[in-house]
């Protein structure tokens, strides 16, 4: 039965694959089919695992690939132990919902295992890149109508259409990540005539523009897919990074904050309060939430208190050797004794080294932390999502930390294990 419940959905899923279709909205139509839906391999991206402190750190990279190969240290497990009758989503129905971060590459993946793999455990998904400002933002449309476009950006959404329709066929929710952002945010975006060394927008152009883009996206998901998006990282990555201002506020490297300034963030859930329907809840999402939750809330407290953001998106990237018992559960309940809905928007918890032991440590984290979560969502703490930050060991951009629930073949690890509570693994540090 659930064979041919797999197959056929696989079938569906092959169909929508081959009828791509590309839809533009914004200032203008598109015609141009700008390189966007491709992922960000070998760019610099400026984020933290949860484990490196708010000081400068060596900032790893996006290393998604296409491929599906195997790594060195990665056995060729046929059997795993690790199989249960139901997969994570249903196993954890009453509680939260169980996303996963997917790139283009494997969403258009015909292997049977990873398509499998993925609509067995989850009911969510997040673009891992084909949602994010430098994937929809459409330049050339920009640069030949730049009057029209001067306030009111055009947008695009043929890199993501691929999710959008593996979402659709099979039944998913996805969460939309992510609107204003410093990072992954093109620089011709904030100048005079949308080139890459042009000069500056003032902050009143640049809040028009930020307007009309969450407008566009947000109205485009609401008018073509009602219901589909149920979360939205309105902000990511804008507080106590290390580099921020007096008041903690991202500065450096931030187009955002050299054209809008310290209040862009306060800004954006303005517009996107504004513009989003209902279903789609608001979050602000970002990394090393645990060492900096009372920063984070008292940033959040003008846009809280007007009732413009729901959530807290606690990105998660984790290594085997945190705390996760009491300083990340902890700031868990924090957020949400704040009166937030929270969400695990990130989650991957990595290793220095692929040694049996740590594998098994591995293990022993996520049920520490899934066995967490599921106590507190049964106390009433309102945690509503769950996001693992990709599918296997070789489709990670912590590559080498092997930080995920399948190995690079697509077997379950204890990882995978301890997420669904295994009783043979112990929920111990
Ligand atoms: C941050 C971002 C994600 C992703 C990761 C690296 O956590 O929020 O979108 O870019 O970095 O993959």
């Amino acid at each position: 039965m659930r064979r041919k419940k797999l197959l056929k959905k696989y079938l569906v899923v092959m169909l929508a694959v081959l009828q791509i279709s590309s839809v533009t909205a914004g200032c203008a139509a598109n015609s141009s089919k700008e390189n966007t839906a491709t992922t960000v391999a070998g760019q610099e991206i400026e984020t933290q695992t949860e484990s490196q402190t708010e000081s400068e750190t060596q900032k790893e990279t996006e290393t998604t690939t296409e491929k599906e190969t195997e790594t060195a240290t990665q056995q060729e497990t046929t059997e795993s132990p690790y199989q249960y009758e139901q997969g994570l989503y249903e196993f954890y129905q009453d509680d939260f919902m169980i996303g996963v971060a997917l790139p283009s590459a494997i969403i258009k993946n015909e292997g049977k295992k990873l398509r499998a793999t993925i609509l067995n455990n989850f009911n969510s998904i997040t673009c891992e890149n084909e949602m994010k400002p430098d994937a929809l933002l459409d330049k050339a449309t920009c640069q030949a109508n730049l009057e029209e476009c001067y306030t009111n950006p055009a947008v695009k959404f043929d890199s993501c259409m691929p999710a959008i329709n593996f979402a659709l066929d099979n039944n998913l929710k996805i969460r939309l990540h992510t609107l204003v952002w410093h990072s992954q945010t093109p620089d011709w975006f904030f100048t005079e005539d949308y080139t890459d060394n042009g000069e500056l927008v003032s902050r009143d152009v640049m809040l028009a523009r930020m307007e009309n883009y969450i407008k566009s996206v947000l109205e485009y998901f609401d008018t073509n897919y009602p219901e589909l998006v149920y979360a939205v990282d309105v902000c990511n990555e804008a507080f106590d990074t290390g580099d921020g201002d007096a008041d903690g506020v991202r500065m450096k490297k931030n187009k955002w904050y050299d054209t809008v300034g310290a209040d862009y963030y306060y800004q954006a859930f303005v517009f996107a309060r504004k513009y989003a329907p209902s279903y789609m809840k608001l979050f602000y999402n970002d990394y090393g939430c645990m060492y900096k939750v009372d920063s984070i809330l008292s940033h959040l407290e003008k846009a809280k208190e007007e009732g413009l953001i729901d959530g807290i998106g606690m990105q998660s990237h984790l290594d085997i050797n945190d705390d996760i018992k009491y300083k990340f559960l902890g700031a868990v309940k924090k957020f949400c004794e704040a009166g937030y809905e929270l969400q695990i928007t990130e989650l991957d918890i990595g290793m220095d080294e692929y040694t049996d032991a740590n594998i098994k440590r591995q293990g022993r984290k996520y049920k520490v932390l899934f066995s967490g979560l599921k106590e507190l969502r049964e106390e009433g703490y309102n945690i509503t999502s769950v996001t693992i930050w990709g599918i296997n060991d070789n489709n990670t951009w912590r590559a080498g930390k092997y930080p995920l629930l399948f190995d690079g073949k697509n077997n379950p690890k204890p990882a995978y294990g301890g997420a669904m509570l295994d009783e043979n693994i112990p929920a111990i540090d």
